[in-house]
C-alpha cells in the first residue's frame, strides 16, 4: 500500500512568538504552490506560547495554511486538574492543534518519561481524537553493545500496549536513534530502514498485518536537505521528523521539495 509521507518540524524550545509566525509564513507560502495531494503531510510543532499564532496563519481559507497541520511537542493524559506546568489534549486541540509528540528522548532523558506514561499520553491523545507521533531510539550505548532491536521493540509494545488496532494505524511512529540527534551524524539510510522494517513487524505482532501497513513510520535524527532523497527512497522509511533543520523555512522547504522528486519518481 502507498502510504503519504509526512515531513514534520519539531521546533523544540526555539522561536518567540514573532520568529515562530515568520517560519511558518514562509512555509505556507511555499506550500501555497502544491495541492495537498502534491505535499506530504506537512507538520510543525512550535512551543506552546506560539500555537495561537500559528494556528491563526495556518486558517482555513484555501489559502495554503491549511495544508500544515500543527502539532503539540508534549502533553498530560488527565483532561484537566491540579498539574502545574501540564497541558492536556483538549488544549492542545483547542489551540489548533491535529497531532501531539510523545516520547520524544529529550523528554525521555530529561523529564524522566517512563514507557508507561507514554502509553497514556498515546491513548489519550487518540481518545481526544488527535494523532499522536510515538517517538522511539536507542543511545549510541545500546547500539554499540547490541542491543538495539530488543530496547525499541519493547519501547514501541510498551506505547501501543491496549490501544486498538484501528487507533494503531492511524498513529505515526518515529525511529529516532538518539546518537544522531543534533550531532549531524544521520544513521546510514539501509541501517534506518531495516530498523523501521522491525518496528513495522512489531507493530504487525501487536495490531495485525493491515495495522503495520498503514502505520507510518518516519525517521529522524539530523535530517537534512542534502539526506532526505536517500532516507525516503527506502522501502520502509514514511518520512522524517526534523528538528534543526526545521527552524528555518528555507531548510525545510527544500525538504519538503526533495520528499516530492522522490515521491514523483518513485
Ligand atoms: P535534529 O532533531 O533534526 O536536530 O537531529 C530531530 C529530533 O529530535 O526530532
Amino acid at each position: 500500500m502507498s502510504r503519504k509521507p509526512i515531513i514534520a518540524g519539531n521546533w523544540k524550545m526555539n522561536l518567540l512568538k514573532n520568529e515562530a509566525k515568520s517560519v511558518f509564513e514562509g512555509v505556507k507560502s511555499f506550500c501555497e504552490n502544491y495541492t495537498a495531494q502534491e505535499l506530504p503531510t506537512v507538520i510543525i510543532a512550535p512551543v506552546f506560547t506560539s500555537l495561537s499564532e500559528v494556528s491563526t496563519v495556518a486558517c482555513d481559507c484555501g489559502c495554503g495554511g491549511n495544508k500544515i497541520s500543527i502539532s503539540g511537542q508534549n502533553c498530560h493524559w488527565e483532561s484537566s486538574g491540579a498539574y502545574t506546568g501540564e497541558i492536556s489534549v483538549e488544549m492542545l486541540k483547542d489551540a489548533g492543534c491535529s497531532y501531539c509528540i510523545i516520547g520524544h528522548s529529550e523528554r525521555r532523558q530529561y523529564f524522566s518519561e517512563t514507557d508507561e506514561m507514554i502509553n497514556k499520553k498515546a491513548k489519550a491523545i487518540l481518545a481526544g481524537g488527535l494523532i499522536p507521533i510515538i517517538c522511539c531510539g536507542e543511545t549510541l550505548e545500546q547500539r554499540e553493545s547490541g542491543v538495539t532491536d530488543s530496547h525499541i521493540s519493547s519501547q514501541i509494545k510498551a506505547a501501543l500496549s491496549g490501544i486498538s488496532s484501528e487507533d494503531i494505524s492511524k498513529s505515526v511512529i518515529a525511529y529516532e536513534p538518539i546518537w544522531a540527534i543534533g550531532t549531524g551524524k544521520t544513521c546510514d539510510s539501509a541501517e534506518a530502514n531495516r530498523v523501521i522494517k522491525m518496528i513495522r513487524s512489531v507493530v504487525s505482532e501487536v495490531a495485525g498485518a493491515d495495522a503495520a501497513d498503514s502505520i507510518r513510520i518516519l525517521y529522524g535524527g539530523s535530517v537534512k536537505p542534502s539526506t532526505i532523497a536517500e532516507q525516503m527512497s527506502q522501502s520502509d522509511i514514511d518520512g522524517a521528523l526534523v528538528g534543526g533543520a526545521s527552524l528555518k523555512a528555507d531548510s525545510f522547504n527544500e525538504i519538503i521539495a526533495n520528499t516530492m522528486k522522490v515521491a514523483v519518481s518513485a
